[in-house]
């Protein structure tokens, strides 16, 4: 793609793995999907969602600097993608419009676009919503009150917060839907360096947005072993494995973070296209397929495991080995490399991390 960066203009290169991914998940949707890229920057995203799939029938491309738009304006004409361009408020543009695909991929917390974005939905009967949050030190724990503050949920600062950190994102996104009868469910989740990213389905109807809501809950934790439950309402209560006080985050989203098919489909078009990243998206398109079906919280960084417990660490193969020994799922995730992913009970984990 040709892409000219003029001074002042954001592009970050190291987003091109999240871009790639995104586009495929879009391919994979099938359809015909008006989208919207409503803080587009340069226009990259937008520009290549529209150039690398067909199933993109228009494409707008949106930012509120003047500067941003000149470009996205000159790289559009470069690449002879037809799309509209506009120099606007992204709330403000989305708030009087509707769009098949909507892309908010601001600097920092999406929090605020949130209430927007879903009301552009207003008229849909079904929708796609893809956003990006760079603001991981808030989801992961490291600003306490800003988590409060920015996603009405209070983080947890831990070896898994990166799978709390996409909880709490998605529990926003569902609160915001709900109110305008909307359901949203996550169809694609990614955890890569200082991101996250996710793309949600969003379906009208008034039942669909309280099932949402149902799926919402709080994790419980035990600093001492690692043991966490999700639930609907946690009490202040104490670990039922060794008996420390628990610490709980939430409220957040305890469902499943991936739709199995939509990321075979994105695997298959992967396939077929020359990106620069195809042999790290096919291992971590893999690594999805492989955790997609095991419980919310069923991830274990065997590291942090082995330091509280005292043991011996062992190595990701031997772990995986064991677990499939006594018939127990487990899975690498693509949240942490030392992690594993499985459904086993907390105190067979122990056992067996122990042994
Ligand atoms: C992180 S960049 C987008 C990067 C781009 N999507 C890409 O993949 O390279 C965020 C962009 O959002 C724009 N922006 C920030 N707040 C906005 C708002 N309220 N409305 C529209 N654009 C906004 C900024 O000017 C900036 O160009
Ligand atoms: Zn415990």
């Amino acid at each position: 793609m040709l892409l000219s960066v003029p001074n002042g203009v954001f592009y970050n290169p190291e987003m091109e793995l999240c871009r790639d991914l995104s586009g495929l998940c879009l391919g994979a949707l099938g359809g015909k999907l008006s989208v919207v890229d409503a803080m587009c920057a340069t226009g990259v995203r937008g520009l290549r969602y529209r150039k690398e799939n067909g199933n993109v029938s228009s494409l707008a491309l949106v930012d509120m600097s003047s500067r941003a738009v000149a470009a996205a304006k000159r790289n559009a004409a470069a690449n002879r993608v037809k799309c509209t361009v506009a120099k606007r408020d992204a709330c403000e543009y989305l708030r009087n419009r509707g769009f098949d695909f909507v892309e908010l991929d601001p600097f920092g917390s999406p929090a605020p676009y949130l209430h927007d974005a879903a009301k552009s939905f207003r008229e849909k009967k079904q929708g796609f919503l893809s956003v990006t949050a760079t603001d991981m030190a808030v989801l992961c724990g490291a600003h306490h009150a800003a988590c409060m503050k920015y996603y009405g949920a209070v983080p947890l600062d831990n070896e898994f917060c990166h799978e709390n950190a996409v909880r709490i994102l998605a529990g926003k996104v569902i609160l915001n839907c709900a109110p305008f009868n909307l359901s949203a469910e996550p169809i694609f989740t990614l955890s890569h360096r200082h991101y996250v990213k996710m793309i949600f389905e969003l379906r009208r109807g008034s039942e669909g947005a309280v099932e949402s809501v149902k799926r919402l809950g709080f994790v419980s934790y035990c600093p001492a072993c690692c043991f966490r439950e999700a639930k609907r309402l946690v009490a202040i209560e104490r670990c039922p494995s060794c008996g420390h006080l628990l610490q709980y985050a939430g409220p957040l989203y305890t469902g499943a973070l991936w739709r199995e098919d939509t990321l075979k489909s994105m695997l298959r078009l992967n396939a077929k296209r020359v990106y620069r990243k195809r042999a790290q998206i096919e291992k971590l398109l893999n690594t999805m397929i492989s955790e997609s079906g095991i419980r919310a919280y069923g991830y274990y960084d065997l590291h942090t495991l082995a330091k509280k417990l005292s043991v011996r660490i062992k190595g990701m193969e031997e772990m995986l080995a064991d677990f499939a020994a006594e018939g127990l799922s487990a899975s690498r995730t693509h949240f942490c490399p030392t992690a594993i992913r499985t459904d086993a009970p907390h105190k067979k984990i122990i056992e067996l991390v122990s042994k």
